[in-house]
C-alpha cells in the first residue's frame, strides 16, 4: 500500500518533459531564387512560411559598413523528420556555383500556438 501511495505521489510531481519536435529552417537566398525555393521547400510538405525582405553581408564579403547585399530570408517551421529532405531540396534549387548563394540555419523551436483554434506543436504548424 505504502509502495502504491510512493508511486501516486511522484507522478505528480514529475515535471512535465517537453519534447523538442520541431525546427525552425531560415534560409538566406538570393532574391531571384526566392519563389524556386519556396516552390521546392513545399514540395517536402512544409506549412507556413515567412519571407522577410533582408540586407547583409557574408563573412567573404568585403566587410564595409553600411553596403549591403539585398537578399531574402526565407522561414518555415517545420517537424524534425521534414528536416534533411528540405534541406535538400533547398541546396538542389538554390545553388548557383557562383559566391553569394546563401546559407540555411537551422535552431529549436520550443512551442507552437495557433491563435484561436488553440492548437500547440505539431498541429500548428
Ligand atoms: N554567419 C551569418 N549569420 C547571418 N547571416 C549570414 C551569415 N553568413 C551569411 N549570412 C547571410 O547570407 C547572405 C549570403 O551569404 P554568402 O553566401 O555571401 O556568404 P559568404 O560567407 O560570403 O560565402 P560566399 O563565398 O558564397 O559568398 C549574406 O548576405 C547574409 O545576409
Ligand atoms: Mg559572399
Amino acid at each position: 500500500m505504502k509502495l502504491k501511495l510512493d508511486n501516486l505521489f511522484l507522478s505528480f510531481k514529475r515535471p512535465k518533459v517537453i519534447k523538442e519536435t520541431m525546427k525552425k529552417i531560415e534560409t538566406v537566398v538570393r532574391s531571384a531564387l526566392r519563389d524556386q525555393v519556396v516552390s521546392a521547400i513545399k514540395k517536402e510538405g512544409v506549412g507556413g512560411i515567412t519571407i522577410w525582405h533582408t540586407q547583409g553581408q557574408g563573412a567573404a564579403d568585403p566587410p564595409l559598413v553600411g553596403q549591403y547585399f539585398s537578399r531574402e530570408n526565407i522561414v518555415t517551421i517545420v517537424p524534425d523528420s521534414k528536416v534533411d529532405v528540405i534541406l535538400d531540396a533547398i541546396a538542389q534549387v538554390a545553388c548557383t556555383g557562383e559566391k553569394g548563394d546563401g546559407k540555411v540555419f537551422v535552431t529549436n523551436v520550443e512551442q507552437a500556438l495557433d491563435i484561436c483554434t488553440k492548437q500547440k506543436g505539431e498541429s500548428a504548424i
